[in-house]
């Protein structure tokens, strides 16, 4: 790891809704309950986790749509919620986004080329430089030219979402955080836009955050895996160290409701392996008491109803919350 460019500490993000219409009691929605962890240069880290963990809620805040209730995010040394005027210009730059969705991120009434533009001419670069900037984002994405002119209904889904890595590939930026970028396309299609990922990392050096519900396809991608759960670390490690040797029951779940990441998975084998954890998590509100993952273990004891196991070092670089982590 060559220094950590982003550095999450103690991070909580709480989000408060009212209980009823004559209440004015406003009960938090806990969707990050401090989390702490780095990510290196040239790194990438998978987030995993099922629907409603906090992933989203955790790359709106590293990107800075969101602000933390409690704790901090330092990219490169800046926690973009202090820095003003020319420092958070240069940091927004350092940050590209692809979400899930190419279809919602893409302006149903800009051809691909003027998406493309916008945001150079925006950032006060002439036509020339910026049709060049183009260019060179598209060929590395393998965008044909002839895609500058047609519109995103126009385009595949796996073109569309080469059109979003294209844009956010822009402003030459370290840091590429990745929202579930492959879930929204055919199983076909996804293997061709890992492999753009990786090709793309491998020629800028660039840095991952990977996020997805996929605990195989997280694998493919990352160096380092952080597996969450109701807003909580569950297990961190190096990816496959924690693949060969989960030390977590909820790794283990998820492992076990992951079908292998082969492009001729097909999305029944992905549905149907998705329903394999048993039962569903628990409101983000009213939380039990003891371990979040209790109602749900299989390994679960008595001691775990009581209180919460915090994260503990497993193995070398390795930590896991939970009283009897490794014993399967
Ligand atoms: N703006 C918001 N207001 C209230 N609750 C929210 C908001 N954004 C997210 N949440 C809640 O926070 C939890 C985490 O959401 P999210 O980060 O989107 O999870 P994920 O991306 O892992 O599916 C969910 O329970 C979600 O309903
Ligand atoms: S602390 Fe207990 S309930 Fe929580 S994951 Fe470990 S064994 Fe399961
Ligand atoms: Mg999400």
């Amino acid at each position: 790891m060559n220094g950590e460019l982003i550095k999450v500490q103690g991070l909580k993000k709480f989000f408060y809704l009212r209980t009823g219409v004559f209440s004015s009691a406003a009960k938090p929605v806990k969707a990050l309950d401090g989390l702490t962890f780095g990510v290196g240069r040239g790194e990438t880290a998978g987030v995993v986790g099922e629907s409603g963990c906090g992933k989203t809620t955790l790359a709106r805040i590293i990107l800075g749509l969101e602000t933390p209730t409690e704790g901090s995010v330092l990219i490169d040394g800046m926690n973009p919620f202090d820095v003003k005027g020319a420092q958070r210009r240069a940091l927004r730059r350092k940050v590209g986004v692809v979400f899930q969705s190419p279809q919602a991120s893409l302006n149903p009434r800009a051809t691909i080329g003027q998406s493309l533009l916008r945001p150079l001419i925006l950032h006060g670069y002439d036509m020339a430089s910026a049709l060049e900037m183009i260019g060179r984002v598209s060929s590395s994405v393998n965008l044909g030219r002839d895609l500058a002119e047609r519109y995103p209904h126009q385009l595949s889904g796996g073109q569309q979402q080469r059109a979003c890595i294209a844009r956010a590939l822009l402003l030459s930026p370290e840091i590429m955080l990745l929202d579930e970028p492959t879930s929204a396309l055919d199983v076909s299609v996804q293997a061709q836009i890992i492999n753009v990922l990786l090709d793309l990392q491998r020629d800028m050096g660039l840095t991952y955050i990977f996020i997805s519900h996929d605990l195989n396809l997280v694998r493919a991608m990352s160096d380092r895996i952080i597996v969450l759960y109701m807003g909580l670390i569950m297990e961190e490690g190096p990816a496959e160290d924690v693949f060969n040797s989960p030390a977590h029951p909820y790794t283990r779940a998820l492992m076990n409701s992951s079908p292998p990441f082969t492009p001729r998975r097909s999305r029944a084998d992905e549905n149907a392996a998705r329903d394999l954890i048993r039962g569903e998590p628990p409101s983000l509100i009213d939380l039990p008491p003891g371990c979040r993952f209790q109602p749900r273990c299989p390994q679960a004891r008595d001691k775990c109803s009581n209180s919460r196991p915090e994260p503990q070092q497993v193995a070398p670089n390795r930590l896991a919350s939970c009283f009897f982590a490794g014993n399967s």
